[in-house]
């Protein structure tokens, strides 16, 4: 690589997805009920009363969301498998209808020369499974390496890339901890628990990948980076706390096979005593990590979070996405540089990156402007060269999201996409920054120079 500003000749240029945010249809087919089913179907949960039952229609319109991507120029794009329509109650009996479902998708991306990088886990768990106590029960390990086995058996002949996980804290924290998505626990004793199966079904997943897989299979963290608030010594221990939480909690199992010291502090009795034996199976060889980077976080000690003793400091004369992120390239830039310093020299990918901002009314015939949105992007492509001129082997990255999509808890309202997706009757419109992405990979990222 050169001052020209481009990326290598084979950089992967994806964008994201994942099967309940945008397939719509999640009873299809004999397909089973996922606990985001019952989530999203439980009054109050969701904002405006959204659910997954139509989402983007994806299910149906996959053909047209795939002509979507090979007008980007996407060379690879990551979905994840709805684990539940292949295996309607978790474990045992097989939907062949929901495999379809997936190996139509796969020969469609290879059809039109995307490669498909396919997510075993992107939190939507069986519900069947949740009535076996889902991520608690330590047996999950075995339902994922039964199902991930599955997969790898029908689809690892034309899927390059897999991954285990997505984004682990969030089922942990949001799911066991604050009860803010499915399946809604809140509960300090339960969350390092399910954080440690999570990663039990990581590793046993990946096991089972090594005896019939011959691509590459890894997992995805989301990597928020914490800078203390002040240089006291009580900020940079609340700083070294939430880092250990949300970032160490996940790769340190995986990686290095143990934990952060700091963990123990913050859940005090709630903290386990998990089986030393256990970390042989969390340890697993990754062919690559993804790393999904959103914002940072800057923090002060704050004796009254529980259990981390710590809060985030809004930033003044910052910009912050509708979902209250700051916007902070040089984040990417530290978080895998700190990767790299961390872990060791793995092969990188950027699995998300993106950004929710209000969009304004679509203009019949017309691109929908999405200034800031394209503003993101431009940075944080940048960034990404940035880590790479200093050395981080980032092979790839991917745009969240290809779709305007159900964000979760927090509904339709929330718009990631690169396309516009009027939920009323299903119109797909690009936006500005669709354009702007497409112009980057076409040029190699030369088109980002200064
Ligand atoms: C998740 C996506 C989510 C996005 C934006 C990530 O946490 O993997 O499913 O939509 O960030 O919040």
């Amino acid at each position: 690589m050169s001052g020209r500003f481009l990326f290598p000749a084979d950089f992967v240029w994806g964008a994201a997805t994942s099967a309940y945010q945008i397939e719509g249809s999640p009873l299809a087919d004999g397909a089973g009920p996922s606990i985001w089913q019952r989530f999203a179907h439980t009054p109050g949960m969701m904002a405006n009363g959204d659910h997954g039952d139509v989402a983007c229609d994806h299910y149906r319109r996959y053909r047209d969301d795939v002509k979507l991507m090979q007008a980007l120029g996407l060379t690879s794009y990551r979905f994840s498998i709805n684990w539940s329509r292949v295996l309607p109650e978790g474990t045992g009996r097989i939907n062949p209808a929901g495999l379809d479902f997936y190996s139509r998708l796969v020969d469609t991306l290879l059809e039109h020369g995307i490669a498909p990088n396919a997510t075993l886990f992107h939190w939507d768990l069986p519900a069947a499974l949740d009535d076996r106590g889902g991520w608690l029960n330590r047996d999950s390990a075995h339902w994922f390496a039964e199902y991930a086995e599955i997969m790898f058996k029908a689809l690892d002949d034309r899927v390059p890339m897999w991954s285990t996980l997505n984004e682990p804290w969030v089922v942990t924290d949001g799911g066991y901890l604050h009860g803010t998505v499915a399946p809604g626990h809140r509960n300090t004793y339960e969350a390092p628990i399910a954080a440690h199966n999570l990663m039990r079904a990581s590793g046993a997943a990946i096991q089972a990948y090594r005896a019939v897989g011959r691509q590459q299979i890894g997992v995805v963290f989301n990597i928020e980076p914490k800078y203390p608030a002040s240089d006291r010594n009580e900020d940079v221990a609340a700083a070294a706390r939430a880092h250990a939480y949300m970032n160490q909690q996940f790769a340190d199992p995986a990686l290095l096979g143990s934990y952060p010291p700091q963990l123990r502090e913050c859940f005090g009795d709630a903290w386990p005593a998990f089986p030393a034996s256990d970390f042989g199976l969390t340890r697993q060889k990754v062919d690559f990590v993804g790393v999904n980077y959103y914002t940072r976080a800057v923090v002060r000690h704050d004796p009254v979070q529980h259990p981390l003793r710590a809060s985030p400091v809004r930033q003044p004369n910052r910009t912050y996405t509708e979902t209250g992120w700051e916007v902070y390239e040089q984040g990417l830039v530290d978080t895998l540089t700190w990767f790299k310093d961390r872990y060791g020299d793995l092969p990188l990918y950027v699995t998300e990156n993106g950004a929710a901002f209000y969009d304004p009314p679509v203009v019949e015939g017309d691109l929908l402007e999405d200034p800031l949105r394209v503003d993101y992007f431009r940075r944080h492509l940048k960034a990404v060269h940035a880590a790479m001129r200093a050395g981080v082997n980032v092979k790839g990255y991917y745009a969240w999201s290809l779709l305007d999509n159900l964000e979760w808890s927090l509904g339709f309202a929330k718009r990631f996409g690169l396309y516009h997706v009027d939920f009323a009757t299903q119109k797909r419109t690009p936006k500005a920054s669709a354009r702007f992405y497409a112009d980057v990979i076409a040029s190699d990222g030369a088109c980002l120079a200064p």
